[in-house]
């Protein structure tokens, strides 16, 4: 993928994507990312989620304003991964979104679904069967972002699909995904 892309919706929305590995994202945004994933989320092993975030296989893409590049808006972090099924010998390959967080000024205006875009273009690229992701059952406006806008459905392994609606209820997320 040749970087910087270009997001363009109006002049309010003048944005530059930028793609990081890991190993490349600037100590920074290192920091950025995991404040803005906690004020956005409880979370309750600070270092559980910062080795989450900085896990060798992490690859992030980050919008800034094209004008001003400290003005950071949001980012979403991914990896490939092989995920189960519910067939007990095949995994399946998965672009797997483990974070989309936008600052509060930046949502709303189609910036999340342009970055959710992007990675089903890299998943089809890299021939991933699908996109997932987890999303917790009372983050209402993330999931009807994700189901009603970008059409995610209930994975086969999501507790709402592949268990009893008694035992799912006893699960605080579901699990998404697409096809890429
Ligand atoms: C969820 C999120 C990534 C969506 O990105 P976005 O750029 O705001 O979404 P878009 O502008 O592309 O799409 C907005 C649509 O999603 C839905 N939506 C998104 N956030 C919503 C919210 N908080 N409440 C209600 N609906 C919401 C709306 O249905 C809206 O539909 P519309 O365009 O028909 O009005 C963004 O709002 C965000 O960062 N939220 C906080 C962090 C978070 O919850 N991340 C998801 C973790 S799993």
């Amino acid at each position: 993928m040749n970087t910087p892309l270009i997001y363009q919706k109006d002049a309010q929305l003048d944005l530059t994507i930028d793609y990081y590995h890991a190993s490349t994202l600037p100590p920074s945004l290192v920091d950025w990312t995991f404040q803005l994933t906690k004020k956005i989320f409880i979370i309750f092993t600070e270092s559980g989620k910062k080795a989450e975030l900085q896990a060798p296989e992490a690859r992030y893409l980050v919008a800034r304003s094209t004008q001003d590049t400290t003005d950071l808006k949001g980012f979403l972090m991914f990896q490939m991964v092989q995920e189960e099924t519910m067939d007990d010998d095949y995994m399946a390959e998965v672009a797997y979104c483990y974070e989309l967080q936008l600052v509060e000024a930046a949502r709303n205006q189609g910036l999340g679904e342009y970055l959710m875009g992007l990675l089903f273009q890299i998943g089809h690229h890299w021939k991933m069967e699908k996109v997932m992701l987890t999303v917790f059952k009372d983050n209402k406006g993330a999931m009807r972002f994700y189901t009603k806008k970008i059409g995610f459905k209930l994975d086969e392994i999501s507790p709402g699909a592949c268990l009893s609606p008694r035992k799912a209820r006893k699960f605080d997320y579901e699990i998404l995904s697409k096809p890429c």
